[in-house]
């Protein structure tokens, strides 16, 4: 089967393409870099000939309020058009679980806008909501920090390993469209502050997590359960323990 990845050049876009091509398919990565641009279009109609299934896993350079929001806009508007006038069976989009409890957001508005254009669209999809990726937890940490503190949210998260957010993708992206929004998850349900406490002390950065009820990520206050899966997500191997251990694990 031909299969296109949309930002295969990223953190999990490259994840899942070495796992479909091990699987046997045709994967193109795509990325400007490659010269397949979502936003100008360039390469976008000669990539998607004969594609069966388009797998979405682009980012915005700039995650700017307006910025962001024009980027899922027009990159989404542009690959559907693709697919549709190419024929494409299934769009595959990776988004994040919580994303419609997350309207104070500039970076979610613009998520929720992507989920709303495949979902107003007439290709058949399926939305893969994952929680937060363990890689992630460092610019977390990085967006609270003042000095030597670092203020974040006391409210859950359950994180899951990049590895174990490529193998369900992947899976998802052979499997038939489900018309809906699927939920992936790591095995762990910690306190954000408290995670992030721990990995800075196993990171040996001295700074300390002060919790934050009112603390914003990416914009918006959270609740307990805001960033958290409903029932029956799918659950990652990885725990934050097995995924510090690896030896590849970005700090
Ligand atoms: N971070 C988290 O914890 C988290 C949690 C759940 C879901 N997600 C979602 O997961 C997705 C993937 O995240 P990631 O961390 O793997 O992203 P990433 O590593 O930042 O990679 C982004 C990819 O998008 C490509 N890209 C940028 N502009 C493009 C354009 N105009 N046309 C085509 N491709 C373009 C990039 O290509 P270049 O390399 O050429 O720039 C790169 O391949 C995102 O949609 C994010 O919302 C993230």
């Amino acid at each position: 089967m031909k299969i296109v990845v949309i930002g295969g050049s990223g953190l999990i876009g490259s994840k899942v393409v070495n796992r479909l091509r091990a699987r046997g398919h045709e994967v193109i990565a795509a990325s400007p870099a490659s010269g397949i641009n979502t936003i100008t279009g360039e390469g976008l109609d000669a990539a998607l000939v004969g594609t069966q299934v388009v797998l979405d896993v682009a980012n915005s350079p700039s995650f700017e309020d307006k910025a962001v929001f024009d980027f899922f806009q027009t990159s989404g508007r542009n690959l559907l058009a693709a697919e549709a006038k190419a024929g494409v069976k299934h769009h595959v989009a990776l988004s994040v679980v919580g994303t419609a409890r997350l309207t104070e957001s500039g970076y979610f508005r613009a998520k929720i806008e992507q989920e709303r254009l495949i979902r107003e669209s007439k290709m058949p999809y399926t939305i893969v909501h994952s929680t937060q990726f363990f890689e992630f937890l460092g610019s977390i940490a990085q967006s609270g920090a003042e000095g030597d503190t670092v203020h974040l949210s006391p409210a859950f998260v359950q994180p899951i390993a990049s590895d174990d957010v490529a193998a369900a993708v992947a899976d998802y992206t052979l499997g038939s469209p489900l018309n809906a929004v699927v939920e992936i998850a790591g095995p762990e349900r910690v306190r954000l502050s408290e995670l992030v406490q721990r990995f800075l002390k196993a990171s040996s950065d001295s700074r300390t997590v002060v919790p934050d009820v009112h603390a914003r990520y990416f914009g918006a206050e959270l609740k307990d359960d805001t960033l958290v899966p409903g029932a029956n997500p799918r659950i990652g191997a990885l725990d934050f323990d097995a995924w510090f251990a690896l030896p590849k694990a970005p700090r």
